[in-house]
């Protein structure tokens, strides 16, 4: 969990923020009547569902046989054709749907109309090649329109989508499209970032070399790019996706979907080493996308909307695809990075875009405060009305600093908790209703019932985060894996949903959720599990053993810091720890690349051989060390803080 200091900086902050007057009057929701309403939560559901546009009505709204749930039971819909086509019908067809935003400064723009264009046609490229329902496409692409339309072509024909980041590796890529058995991969010759170009093709056919499942690579042209084409495309294999594009007509009649039929696989880190693909399906998730959209967001039609998330969390799936395209919103997509070519690139953005709503993470606050108020100073941030927050807990410095600087002090706050398996916001404030505290998510959304338990399962004022009753958005299963599905997310209480967290209540009965309980780390808002670092560890031919704990950091929240023992005579030099962090960067991606590599002669376990890792916490964070009763040779924690500290001198 977070560490102590933070922690006290949570528990005597006091501030409160009412909604603005001027804000709260105007609202989607200015009524906190919402959460009684909400008490029939089936009925609040259904309410949200009735919204959307069903080829057939649903039967019942949940069937719930825990730990799985069926939603809106019966129903027919299609998830492109509820964020695209339902807007073609009146004035929202003119309406700009995407603004892109390229990181060597080129822009697009699309309407309602065009974009239902774009994903038509790319829906029949798919099926030209053979793609049917159910058929699972894998995605690794930089943020561009293309990326978008993917998505939505996938959702319009009942493929089953699996994006992966692209600054995911080669190898994490080929595990993930093994996992799905993905028949098409959909790729770029490249993208920017930071003013360099990102070889996602050369990655994909280093990973497609061992997937055996693909038949297809599409490969969409960024454009700008023809120095960097350092490829071959396979004959037969691979295909650009203008030149089948240019085959295909725009219109492509949407499949009728099951409720329940799957919309996407996404694959996050756990607690072992093998990323779990989180299952999510069609009508459920986009009833509750498209209601936390609305009220979170408190989205209206002239609103210029970005999301600075990556189109490969799932943040990017729920709120910058599904979410405010199913609302009929403008959204913002940028390709780059935010210091690129400086660090005023974000506030730019916004004044040049007029940009009205901003979600962001807490990494990135961070970043922007450390980098100093003169480059959001000097831009008009003036059309910012609402801003939003997740991915992490916020400190309250951070949300001040955005209040202020970012928000000129008139803009709501949302921070929003949730996570790639809740499939959208869960516990967030309601801008024109709640009176926000800095660093808190306050209070589950209507219709979400939210608890903190011991682990015996009592309530309690502090300790494990826990939902009580199923929700439209949640995760159906892990990909291929039910039993890990039972197991890591309902086997702590009976049909209780943990999601890993700590939290702990203040007077004001609002959440205050302290970070990850298990061997989960949040590097940058990065999901990172501890073992999979490990894995790419001990995978190195010097390494024998490897133990992988977070540290705060003061931008990134944690940092990883990796403990290792080397193989019989092998040394630990500078140059070892440097080819190590490369290491696992190449196996990864390099957002795991870990910051601290202490070599040491041992590793401190418990008599039946478990490494002690939070042991190794308290001596990466500097700290007090805590019981060492259990431990098989005490002595090893001991030198091992001792060499720690040397080394950080
Ligand atoms: C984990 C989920 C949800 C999209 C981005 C991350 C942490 C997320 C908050 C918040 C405190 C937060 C939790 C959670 N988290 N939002 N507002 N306050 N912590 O999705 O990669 O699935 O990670 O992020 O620890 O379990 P994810």
């Amino acid at each position: 969990m977070s560490d102590p200091v933070a922690l006290e900086a949570l528990l005597t902050e006091d501030r409160r923020f009412a909604p603005p007057e001027g804000f709260a009057s105007r609202a989607f929701v200015a009524d906190p009547a919402i959460y009684d309403e909400a008490e029939d939560f089936e009925e609040f559901w259904a309410r949200w569902a009735e919204k959307l546009h069903w080829f057939r009505r649903w039967d019942r709204v949940l069937e719930w046989t825990p730990p799985y749930a069926k939603w809106f039971v019966g129903g027919r819909l299609n998830v492109c054709y509820n964020c695209v086509d339902r807007h073609l019908d009146g004035p929202g067809k003119d309406r700009t749907a995407l603004i892109w935003e390229g990181e060597t400064g080129e822009r697009r723009e699309l309407t309602y109309r065009d974009l239902g264009a774009e994903a038509g046609r790319f829906a029949n490229v798919l099926k030209d090649l053979g793609v049917r329902k159910g058929d699972r496409v894998a995605i690794y692409m930089p943020m561009i329109p293309e990326t978008v339309y993917a998505m939505l072509a996938c959702a319009r024909i009942g493929a089953v989508h699996s994006v992966v980041f692209g600054g995911f590796s080669p190898d994490s890529l080929a595990d993930r499209i093994n996992d799905a058995r993905a028949e098409v991969l959909i790729t770029a010759d490249g993208g920017y970032r930071r003013g360099r170009v990102v070889p996602l093709k050369r990655n994909a056919d280093e990973a497609v070399q061992r997937c055996p499942s693909i038949r297809h690579v599409v490969v969409v042209a960024r454009g700008g790019l023809d120095l960097h084409r350092d490829f071959t495309m396979v004959q037969g294999r691979d295909h650009w996706y203008h030149e089948l594009a240019s085959r295909v007509s725009d219109r492509c009649p949407p499949e009728e979907m099951d409720a329940e039929d799957l919309l996407y696989i996404l694959y996050t880190s756990g607690t072992t080493g093998k990323p779990k693909g989180v299952v999510h399906t069609t009508g459920g998730y986009l009833t509750q996308v498209h209601a936390t959209t609305r009220t979170v967001f408190d989205l209206r039609d002239d609103d210029v909307y970005w999301c600075t998330a990556d189109v490969g969390w799932v943040t990017g799936h729920s709120y910058i695809v599904y979410g405010p395209l199913s609302a009929g919103a403008t959204v913002v997509i940028y390709e780059g990075a935010p210091d690129w070519p400086d660090k005023g690139r974000f506030w730019k953005i916004c004044e040049d875009l007029g940009v009205t709503i901003f979600y962001t993470a807490p990494t990135a606050i961070r970043a922007f405060m450390q980098w100093g108020d003169r480059w959001p100073g000097a831009y008009d941030l003036g059309r910012l009305r609402l801003l939003g927050t997740v991915g992490e807990p916020i400190n309250p410095e951070a949300w001040m600093w955005y209040h202020r600087v970012i928000g000129g002090a008139r803009c709501p706050i949302v921070d929003t908790w949730w996570q790639t398996e809740t499939g959208a916001i869960m516990i967030t404030p309601l801008p024109g209703v709640t009176h926000t505290r800095p660093g808190s998510a306050c209070r589950a959304f209507p219709g979400i019932q939210a608890a903190l338990l011991s682990e015996a399962g009592d309530p309690v004022d502090a300790g494990y985060l826990a939902i009580t009753r199923p929700w439209p958005s949640m995760l159906r299963t892990i990909y291929g894996d039910d039993e890990r599905y039972r197991e890591t997310y309902w086997s702590k209480w009976d049909g209780v949903y943990f999601p890993g967290d700590g939290a702990k209540r203040d007077d004001d009965g609002y959440l205050w959720i302290l970070g990850r309980v298990d061997d989960v780390l949040n590097v940058a808002g990065h999901r990172i599990g501890t073992m999979e670092v490990e894995s790419a560890l001990v995978e190195h031919s010097a390494v024998a053993e490897a133990a992988v704990v977070g540290k705060a950091h003061p931008v990134k929240g944690q940092a990883i810091a990796a403990f290792v023992t080397l193989m019989q005579g092998m040394d630990g030099s500078d140059a070892l720890a440097d080819e190590l962090r490369a290491h696992v960067a190449r196996a990864i991606g390099p957002i795991a690349r870990p910051e601290d590599i202490l070599f040491t002669a041992d590793l401190p376990k418990t008599r039946s051989g478990k490494i002690m890792r939070r042991l190794l916490g308290d001596i990466a964070a500097g700290r007090a060390l805590g019981d060492t009763t259990t431990l098989a040779d005490p002595a090893v924690v001991q030198e091992l803080k001792e060499g720690y500290e040397a080394r950080e001198e």
